[in-house]
This record gives structure tokens, sequence and C-alpha cells, in this order.
């Protein structure tokens, strides 16, 4: 019974004597080298800071010569630096000095547990270890055996007494260019100075992981608003995580979390839009932008689009607007869009399709442009397939102050999105584990990502610095949208996508037929948002807020309420008139013999037009919820066979006589206006002597169909009207 109570009194016992044999936080220095601040600099800097460690950066400033580290041996820059630094340390006994990587480093714990940890490894000197033995692999048998864990050296991290790491260090003599890891390697294999120097190497991952061949090792563990890297093959929590070979993309992953994971699943990360600092900015003052929109296919909503680019929350003055239409059938919205508000847009530059320009080409045109103009601040890119609803984008992205970031988009209610979570090795998509939760908004914040496109902001200074000599679109065999990424990557530049704002969607094109008069009709099933918008009266969700008025009963039991917006109405009436297959009487008894009434209209069916199941749809996503509303109980099918526009003229057909509808009820769409498109018109309910004499354009009747409704049309007396009528349930 006593080791189960004996076990606190134990670890007691070894905090309390390891804090007091061990230096305390103030005793460890940190030092790394790194010649330029990049995004990996930056990073591995602020985790410094999130733990509060004492930093010495050495080199920044200066030339690197230590050769290319990723593809070829080097690094003997950064010892000759150190060799001269820890002389002012050599002495100093209880100091105890951590080295370590900075652009493919970070921290994921504290000094307190990076000394307790090093305290317990029993040894003056400790290195990084990893699977590959390098640069010299004919070295791998010297190594001493090890049983678990790691075997080689590897010198992108190492902790030690200030005293020994000087001795160490002191040894350099080589060049500039040659490699560190050999240096540090052929100490260690030295047996005399392995124990002078009582070395030993992290095998086990408890400071230093090195992710190169251990990836599959090193797992997120989230606990409530925590996270943390954990190694499962030994059971390790590293505090020094290193993304050394090709492992870049995978640390930028767990830098998602580390330290920084605090705030991923709070709510908006502190992103009030209230307090935009560029809110407080006067227009004149604010950043150049460079906003480049490229049109490389047909795509619906495209009016919409254009529309958008004028509400931006943006002065126009400081957007340089650059347009590239690559399809012909978009022509005329540009044009349309281009007469209106070219005032606008002084600066704008538009190429169309006549000037035959490829895609990359076009892309490498915008951003060259915004490369070789210094005052442009920003570089903004934006397909037509987005639609990006938050006119406060640019500035939200510009207050992010990152060097590339796109705002997250997707298709509406899909995963579909316009960011990769991870790469596959070569080079393609690969979900990463938190894809669907970003995604969905389940954890929010900036994500380092691998591959964005079809919206993002580029500083312009970056593109004039490390981007200067790229051609960030054009490469042989690969897309526009893979180069530039790859460009972006290959210059250790991060990537980030933001979900901590709502910013649009993206916008569905492939079943888009521009050969129909008014195509958007046809996209209630792949941008249902959209179509809504465009589509649905504006005042039509009121009906469900209890808002009486959206809803009247001009008659028993008829009930009239907004349905279609104005567009839609026109664009319903333009398909008929551009189809004009009107029936005459004769045609229409013959298809309404067998059961129906035989009232015949002048009329077109859906089905004549190819839009019978977009209709249904229509019915079922806003016809039914009204229905359910309005007759409690009843549950419509919302089946419809009968589903057509009708025209009255005076000189055609004028009226309908009284008759029943075969339907269990019907709806009867306004489709133009009266008083402005024709006179009289209007419905008569016989049994209740009750007119409804001026219909609204896009409002709906709905009324029980046999029976009680009776019910005739009432003489069109001038110009021409239309209704669509639904018989629902037959
Ligand atoms: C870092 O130091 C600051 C001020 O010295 C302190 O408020 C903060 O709690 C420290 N953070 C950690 C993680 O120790
Ligand atoms: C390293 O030093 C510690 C004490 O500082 C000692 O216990 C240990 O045996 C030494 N290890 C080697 C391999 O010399
Ligand atoms: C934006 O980032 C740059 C470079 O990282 C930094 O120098 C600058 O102070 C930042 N600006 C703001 C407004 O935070
Ligand atoms: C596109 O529309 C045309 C004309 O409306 C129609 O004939 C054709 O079948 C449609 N194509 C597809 C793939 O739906
Ligand atoms: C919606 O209702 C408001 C208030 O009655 C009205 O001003 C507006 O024109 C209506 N919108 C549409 C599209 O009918």
């Amino acid at each position: 019974m006593f080791p189960l109570a004996l076990l606190p009194l134990f670890f007691l016992q070894s905090f309390v004597s390891a804090d007091q044999r061990s230096p305390s936080a103030e005793n460890l220095l940190v030092i790394t080298a790194a010649t330029e601040e990049t995004d990996g600099f930056k990073r591995f800097m602020s985790t410094i800071r999130e733990f509060n460690y004492t930093v010495k950066a050495l080199g920044l400033g200066e030339e690197w010569k230590g050769g290319d580290v990723a593809r070829t041996v080097g690094g003997g820059q950064k010892v000759r630096w150190l060799k001269k630094e820890l002389l002012k340390h050599s002495e100093k006994t209880n100091m105890v000095i951590m080295f370590v990587d900075s652009y493919d480093v970070i921290f994921a714990a504290g000094p307190d547990e990076v000394l307790s940890k090093f305290k317990r490894l029993g040894h003056r000197v400790v290195f990084s270890a990893e699977g590959f033995c390098w640069p010299d692999q004919r070295l791998a048998q010297k190594y001493p055996v090890v049983h678990s864990g790691k075997r080689y050296l590897n010198s992108g991290g190492f902790i030690g007494f200030a005293p020994d790491l000087s001795a160490i260090v002191q040894q350099w003599k080589n060049k500039d260019s040659d490699d560190d890891q050999l240096f540090y390697t052929k100490i260690y294999l030295d047996k005399t100075q392995r124990t002078k120097f009582n070395m030993t190497l992290d095998h086990r991952s408890r400071i230093f992981q090195n992710l190169n061949g251990a990836v599959d090792e090193v797992v997120l563990k989230f606990e409530k608003s925590k996270v943390r890297a954990r190694n499962v093959a030994y059971d390790t929590l590293p505090v020094v995580i290193h993304g050394n070979g090709p492992t870049k993309l995978q640390l930028n992953y767990l830098g998602n979390y580390v330290p920084t994971a605090w705030t991923y699943e709070s709510g908006c990360g502190g992103c009030d839009d209230d307090l935009l600092f560029y809110n407080d900015v006067p227009d004149d003052e604010m950043p150049l932008v460079h906003f480049a929109v490229f049109i490389e296919h047909a795509t619906p909503f495209m009016e919409e689009f254009l529309d958008r680019l004028t509400t931006l929350n943006y002065p126009k003055e400081k957007i340089h607007l650059f347009i590239h239409n690559n399809v012909v059938y978009h022509e005329r919205h540009i044009q349309r869009f281009w007469e209106r508000h070219r005032s606008l847009f002084p600066n704008a530059r538009l190429v169309g399709p006549e000037e035959n320009l490829q895609e990359d080409k076009a892309r490498t045109m915008a951003v060259e442009a915004c490369k070789k103009d210094p005052a442009c601040d920003y570089y903004f890119s934006i397909d037509s397939d987005v639609a990006l609803t938050n006119p406060d984008t640019l500035r939200i992205l510009i207050e992010e102050n990152k060097s590339v970031i796109a705002p997250m988009l997707s298709k509406h209610g899909k995963l579909w999105s316009n960011f990769w979570g991870a790469l596959s090795p070569e080079g393609y998509y690969s979900r990463s584990e938190d894809y669907i939760e970003i995604v969905q908004a389940k954890r929010i914040g900036l994500w380092n990502v691998p591959y964005i496109t079809q919206a993002y902001l580029i500083k312009g200074s970056v593109l004039r610095s490390k981007l200067s000599q790229m051609s960030m679109y054009v490469g042989e065999g690969m897309d526009p949208d893979m180069v530039f990424c790859k460009s972006i990557r290959d210059q250790g530049i991060f990537m980030f996508v933001s979900n901590r704002d709502e910013f649009g969607r993206l916008v569905a094109s492939a079943n888009f037929n521009t050969s129909r008069l008014h195509p958007d009709m046809w996209q209630i099933f792949d941008n249902p948002v959209d179509w809504k918008e465009k589509y649905i009266n504006n005042n039509y969700s009121k009906i469900f807020e209890d808002e009486k008025s959206f809803v009247e009963q001009p008659c028993p039991d008829v009930y009239w309420f907004p349905a279609l917006s104005e567009k839609m109405c026109d664009h319903l009436v333009e398909t008929m008139e551009d189809n004009n297959q009107w029936s005459g009487g004769k045609h229409n008894d013959e298809r309404l013999a067998g059961g129906y009434e035989n009232v015949p209209t002048v009329d077109i069916h859906m089905t004549q037009i190819g839009f019978e199941k977009e209709w249904l749809k229509f019915l079922k996503e806003y016809i039914a919820p009204v229905t359910e509303k309005l007759y409690p109980g009843y549950f419509p099918k919302s089946q419809a066979i009968m589903n057509f526009v009708v025209r009255y003229r005076p000189d055609e057909q004028p009226s309908l006589r009284p008759h029943h509808d075969s339907s269990t009820f019907t709806i009867n769409v306004a489709l133009n206006s009266k008083n402005i498109d024709y006179e009289g018109g209007g419905c008569r309910f016989l049994r209740y002597d009750c007119k409804v004499e001026s219909p609204r354009k896009g409002w709906t009747f709905m009324h029980p169909g046999r029976l009680t409704h009776y019910h005739e049309g009432l003489p069109t007396t001038r110009g021409t009207r239309y209704i669509m009528v639904s018989f629902v349930d037959p």
C-alpha cells in the first residue's frame, strides 16, 4: 500500500531538488543565427517573446556565406559567430546556453521546462538527434549504439554550460562554407572529447524535436483551449521544434498552434472591426492597392460580382483597377459596368478577349505593374468566381500586416475552399487534420498554409524585394496558381489564410450554360445563396418574422405575399418571349384533356424552357415553408406538373372564365406591373365575391385549388399582363 501514497512525495522531492540544483531561467541564454528577418525568423521571435526567453541573434544584417544549407553542406559561418560570442561567457559556470536555428524553429514551452529537462538528461552538453547520418554517412558506424531513440547528431539545436560550449566552438578553424554539423559530429565521435565535455544526444526528443524523418511521430494533442505537440514514439513533449530538411510545411502547420494556440478557438480572435486602425486613416492616406480582376472562364452572377467592386469600403482613388476578361460572353457585362462606373476608377486598365492574352501572361502583367510602381503598397488579386460580400475585406487583410494573405472562402455549405491545409509529396492537394475545422470556422485564426488561390493580398514591398526576380505565374507544364504558390514557398514567405471574419464565398461555375438567355436563373442548385439574393424578393424572409404586413389575406383563405424579385419576373418573361412558343387554345385543350379543367390559356410551360427542375426546387425551398406556416398541419409534397406563364392581352386572350384548379393549392405570381405594363387584370373568387384588382409585381397569391376557390381571371384592357401559375400537389 505504500508505493501509491509515496508517489506525490517522490515527485515533490525531485522537483524541489531540481529547482535547488538547476540554474534558474535568467541563467539561460538562447542564441540563434540569422542574416535576414524572414517570416520564419519573425515567427521564431514571437515564440521567444511568448515564453520570455532571453535571446541573442547573431548575424542580422550580415551577408550569408554559409552556403545553401537546405540543399548542400555549409553553415560554418554560424560557428564562427558563435565562437566569438561565446568568448564573452566562457567563464560563467552557472550559465546555460542553448543554440538553435531560427528560420525553421519554434518553441513550445518556456525556459523553466528546458532547464529541468536539461538537468534530468544528466550531461553538460546535449545535442539534438535525428535518424539520418549527415553529411558524411561513412561516420554512421562510429556512433555509439542506442537501444531506443534517434542515433545521429543534428547541430540545429544544442544546449550546454557556457564554458563547455565555448571550449567546443573555439576549436573551429574552418571556412564559412564548411559544414557546421560535420564539425560538431567529429567532436562528438571523438571519445576523449565526448567524455571531456560530458556530451550526449537527446535521443528521445525530450527537448529537441527534429521533424525530418519523424513527421509521423509528432502529433498535436488538443485539450480544451491548449494544444501541444507530442512525440508519440517516445511519449515526450519536446520544447524546440525544428522543421529541418524537407519538413518546413509540417513546421508551418504545427506553428499554427504553437505557441499561439490559446486563441485558436475563441470566437473571433480579437478582430473587432470597429477597432480597425484603417477606419481612422483619411482616404488620401490609405495604402495604394493594385486591384486585379481575372475573368478566365464564364462565371454566373457576373453583374453582381462587378457591382461589388463599386461597393468596396475603400477609397476608389486608392485603387488601380486591372481587369483581364478572357470570355467573350462577359464583354456585355464589362461594357455595362464600364459605362456606369468608369469615373470611379480613373486609373483602370481593361484587357479584353480580343487581345488574346493567356491567363499566366495576364497575371504576370498585373503583378508586374505593382512591382514596377514604387507607390504600389499592395497587390490584390481576385478571380471572377469569388463573391466577396464583406466590403471591408481589403481593410481587414491590410490590417493583418502579412506578406501574403487570403480571405478564407468556400462554396456555400461545401468543403471546397480557396486554400489547401497541406501539400502532397508531389506538390498537390492533401487534406490537413484541421482542414474541415477551418473551413467550417470551428477553429478561427490566421493559418499558415502551403497553397492559396482565387483571392489574395501581397505586400508591394515583398514583390519588390524577395519576389522581384521571380516569374510568379509562368511555369513549364504548371498552372499559374501552382507556380504562384511554389514561388512564394520557395522564397520562405509565409502564406496565410484568415477565417477571423466572414469574407464571402466561392461561386460554382461548372454547370453554367451561357447559351440560355438568362443563365443565372438556372443556378438555384449550384449557387443557392447567390440565386436567392438575385431572384427572391428582398421582403420574402420577413414573412417568417411575424410582420403581418408581408402576408396579406385579401379574400378568405387567399394569401398574398412577396416571392420573386423584380429581376426574376423580368428574366422569366424575357425568357418566355424569347422562346415564343405560346400555345393557342386548341393546343391547350389537348394538353389539358384527361381530368383537368378545360380552361385554355395562352401560355408557355416551364418544361418548354427546360426550367421545370429549377422551378420545383423553388417551390420546395421557398413556397412550401410559407404553406406550412399559413396552413398549419399541412405539409406539401411540393409536386407540381402544371407550371406555366400565362399571357393576357386584350386582342389575344384578355381573361379567363370561371374555373376550378386541379390542385390542392395554386400559386399565382404577378410578373409585371399594373398601370405600367398593362391595365385591368386581377382575380375574382366567385363564392366570396371577392376581387383582387391590383396585383403587385413579384407577389404571389396562394389559394386552395379545388372546390372552394372557383375563380376567374379578370380582363386585361391594355398592354400585356404576365402571370406565373403552379398547380401544387394535384
Ligand atoms: C513573461 O513576462 C511578463 C512580464 O515580465 C509576464 O507578465 C508574463 O507572465 C511572462 N510570461 C510567461 C509565459 O512566463
Ligand atoms: C556527465 O557528468 C555527470 C555529472 O555532471 C556525471 O554524473 C556523468 O557520469 C557524466 N557522464 C559522462 C558520460 O561522462
Ligand atoms: C507590420 O509588419 C512590419 C514587418 O513585420 C513591421 O515592421 C510593422 O511595424 C508592422 N506594422 C504594423 C502596423 O503593425
Ligand atoms: C444549354 O442551353 C441550351 C439552350 O437553352 C440547351 O439546349 C442545352 O441543352 C443546354 N446544355 C446543357 C448542358 O444543359
Ligand atoms: C420591401 O418592403 C419595403 C417596406 O414595405 C418596401 O419599401 C420595399 O420596396 C420592398 N422591397 C421589395 C423588393 O419589394
